[in-house]
């Protein structure tokens, strides 16, 4: 087991994997392993998008080391879990609007303190925004039509200057006529509106055919 290029994540050959901060339990049925004391979890590309995005090349800071994170669209908490694996001192916000999935997601937090869950829905930020406060990344992976919109309403609402952001663009959410392309340019757009700075974009493939990561600065 060997340090990987972002800070918290380790490799051992392709595989990635965090330090399990809740030794002996599985969150999605992930491999764990054992190195000169210290357990791991197996970071899967295929179940979590954002090891697919660190696998497809994204650079050592995209991350930063974030105190306080907001993520839209958590629900059981697989991605989650590993964030809160990273960085065991930061408050991760995961919001989620299926109580379905609300329910695994809230049994998840009672193991990990600084994973709050909170009901709601990611197109109102106006509603948790007071209990979030400014935050230092904010997460996005929502199948919805109008992602780039909640994208930045949330930044507008919680995100600091020079905060970094993570969007899980789903494209055949946002439209099933359009080319990639087009809908990836038009995200584009309205996030450079915004004043947010694209640093980073990458289709997930082979981990997911229909996501394009966009990383990008306040
Ligand atoms: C693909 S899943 C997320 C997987 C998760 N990010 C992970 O990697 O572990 C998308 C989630 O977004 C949630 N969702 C969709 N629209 C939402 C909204 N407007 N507000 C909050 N959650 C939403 C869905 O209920 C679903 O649980």
């Amino acid at each position: 087991m060997k340090p990987a290029s972002w800070e918290g994540v380790y490799r051992d050959g392709r595989d990635l994997y965090t330090a399990n901060r809740t030794p002996g339990t599985k969150v999605y049925g992930e491999a764990l392993a054992t190195a000169e004391g210290v357990e791991y979890r197996s970071w899967d590309p295929f179940r979590s998008k954002l090891a697919a995005l660190l696998l497809k090349g994204a650079p050592p800071d995209i991350l930063g080391r974030p105190r306080t994170v907001l993520y839209l669209g958590a629900a059981h908490g697989t991605t989650a879990s590993h964030l809160s694996d990273l960085w065991p001192e930061a408050t991760i916000f995961a919001i989620e609007k299926s109580p379905t999935s609300f329910a695994p997601l809230l049994a998840l937090a009672r193991h990990r303190p600084g994973l709050v869950p909170i009901l709601a829905d990611a197109q109102l930020p106006e509603r948790y925004q007071a209990d979030v406060g400014p935050v230092d990344l904010l997460y996005q992976d929502v199948a919805q039509r109008n992602q780039a919109g909640i994208f930045t309403e949330n930044a507008r609402a919680c995100l600091v200057p020079g905060g970094r952001g993570i969007l899980m663009l789903k494209v055949r959410s946002v439209t099933q006529q359009r080319p990639t392309a087009a809908v990836v340019r038009e995200a584009r757009a309205a996030l450079t509106a915004a004043r947010l700075k694209v640093t980073f974009e990458t289709a997930l493939t082979p981990f997911s055919r229909e996501h394009v990561a966009l990383a990008l600065v306040a």
